[in-house]
């Protein structure tokens, strides 16, 4: 019993693998071409049965969607083109009857413009209290005709919006998402009170939206270079991952412990690296942070092992489990990243054992586990992505990672939409015949029957999952050139072929799951095995 008598203490989230549900793109219930609560309810099966402990939904909150629902103009509803509330309850309820945890997502950093307090800040004079709960700032030069400082969108071109009466506000995405003043006392209890909101209502979680972005330095210093979107992951920057973040996470961790049933907080935290990254985990802090540092590694063994020892030991730092993951909604599929066609679906079968064998929890985005390829050639007028639009085409748009899920049938929209529906929000190939989840339920061979095994046994296996709080959980082996190759005990070894020539391996016993044939101890190229001995 844990202190609030009700269950046992079993820091799931410490070796949970947790699905990333897009809404808009994962299943369409009620025929309108979008995806939908209801629709995503009536597939929780494909979830409970690939294996998963949790979902993550990205944001179904009312939004004029410029950014695809990152932009929030209630965050106490849910947008009439996802359902109702009572849609979020079933869903809920469902999940949970299925015993899968639901994590919602949390946008903190900004509102829409739509938002009831930024329709009242534009109609509130300058200086005003409406005024600052958003970073309303003069500009600079003879009129104020320029913006006050030179911070950049991370969607392109400026990060200040001018309005009428000459004031200008900050967006550090488009300008339809202004960011909050955490400053501000009401910024911060509003947010403690949606907490609760959803808190309340039954969820397992939240997951953090650009989590390093609500506090900016004082006095709002330039950045001294332009660019700046290049420095994200790599440098640090005046509006992002500032120390004082972590006094408004040390707040909702003590919020989040007050319910009972182990609620976690997980970061979108696009920091510098690693040990800025594990900051976010400390223990009075949140309980998880995506380790974008591996995802951004290239498919190398030697890239790969240093990110993972550098991962470890910033999270051991803190007592806390590292949080993997290889896609989501905002960067390529990593089908493609690792190479595309066969060599990146090879290599991504690969990668999927390499990072389920991995100590701490791990994420799957969407259609992952079908080896969806990032769809390059979408029409460019039917991309909605702010990034590409603000852009003009100079960053890449991430509508190609939100294509919406294949289900079934042989042709579009493949079970994503019931039959007579209109046309899919984003166009599907039709070559995704063959990626169904139908047509791979089939294939012993296919993508989502090595998930499925994948994480079937790693839910049995005791060797895999958290392990201690400590790198010595996982222990690197003498291996070739180009060979990842680690043990955990009891009793498993995983070995990982990044190269493009077969290896011999010295023989770690029987496979236990492979992600392309083998034939004795020869690892051939962009293979992973785990094998029984250590
Ligand atoms: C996060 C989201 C991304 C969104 C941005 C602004 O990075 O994952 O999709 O565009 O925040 O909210």
């Amino acid at each position: 019993m844990d202190r609030h008598g009700t269950a046992a203490v079993t820091a799931w989230w410490r070796s949970a693998v947790i699905y990333q549900v897009y809404p808009r793109s994962f299943a369409d219930g009620n025929g309108d071409g979008t995806g939908d609560l209801a629709g995503a309810t009536a597939r929780l099966g494909h979830l409970a049965d690939l294996g998963v402990d949790a979902v993550w939904l990205s944001p179904f909150y009312r939004s004029p969607m410029v950014d695809s629902g990152y932009d929030v103009a209630d965050y106490r509803d849910v947008d009439p083109r996802f359902g109702t509330l009572d849609d979020f309850d079933a869903l809920l309820a469902e999940a949970h009857r299925l015993g899968l945890r639901v994590i919602v997502d949390l946008v903190p950093n900004h509102s829409s413009s739509a938002h009831p307090w930024f329709v009242e800040a534009l109609a509130s004079p300058r200086g005003s209290a409406p005024r600052d709960r958003y970073v309303f700032r003069p500009g600079r030069g003879r009129d104020g005709e320029l913006p006050p400082n030179d911070w950049e969108s991370v969607f392109g071109g400026a990060a200040w919006t001018r309005v009428p009466d000459g004031d200008w506000y900050l967006h550090l995405f488009d300008a339809g998402q202004p960011d909050f003043n955490w400053n501000d006392g009401e910024v911060r209890a509003e947010f403690e009170a949606i907490l609760r909101f959803w808190l309340d209502r039954g969820v397992d979680g939240f997951r953090i939206d650009v989590a390093h972005g609500m506090v900016k330095a004082d006095g709002l210093p330039d950045v001294g270079v332009t660019g700046q979107s290049e420095l994200i992951g790599r440098g640090r920057l005046p509006y992002f991952d500032q120390d004082g973040v972590h006094e408004i996470y040390r707040e909702w961790r003590k919020l989040l412990d007050s319910y009972p049933g182990e609620r976690i907080g997980v970061a979108e935290a696009w920091t510098s690296g690693p040990e800025r990254t594990a900051r976010y985990v400390a223990p009075d802090e949140l309980h998880q942070a995506f380790n974008f540092d591996f995802l951004q590694a290239p498919w190398s063994a030697a890239a790969m092992r240093d990110v993972i020892d550098a991962c470890l030991a910033a999270s051991a730092r803190y007592g806390a489990t590292t949080t993997w993951v290889l896609s989501n909604h905002d960067v390529q599929r990593h089908v493609t990243r690792y190479g595309g066609g066969a060599a990146g679906v090879r290599r991504a079968r690969a990668a999927i054992l390499l990072m389920l064998a991995l100590p701490g929890s791990a994420y799957v985005y969407q259609g992952e586990e079908l080896g969806l390829p990032e769809v390059l050639d979408l029409p460019d007028e039917a991309r909605q992505d702010p990034q590409w639009i603000r852009s003009a085409g100079g960053q890449p748009s991430r509508d190609g990672c939100r294509v919406p899920m294949p289900w079934s049938g042989d042709a579009p929209p493949f079970g994503f939409s019931p039959p007579g529906s209109p046309a899919p929000w984003l166009p599907m190939p039709a070559s995704w015949a063959q990626l169904t989840v139908e047509r791979q339920l089939a294939d012993p061979a296919s993508m989502l029957a090595l998930y499925r095994r994948a994480l079937r046994l790693r839910r049995t296996h005791p060797a895999l999952g958290a392990g201690a709080p400590d790198p010595a959980v996982l222990t690197w082996l003498d291996a070739p050139d180009g060979v990842v190759a680690f043990g955990r005990r009891p009793g498993l070894t995983c070995t990982v072929n990044c190269s493009s020539t077969p290896v011999t391996l010295p023989g770690y016993g029987e496979p236990l799951l492979a992600s392309a044939p083998v034939a004795g101890r020869v690892l051939p190229p962009d293979t992973a095995v785990w094998w029984s001995a250590p």
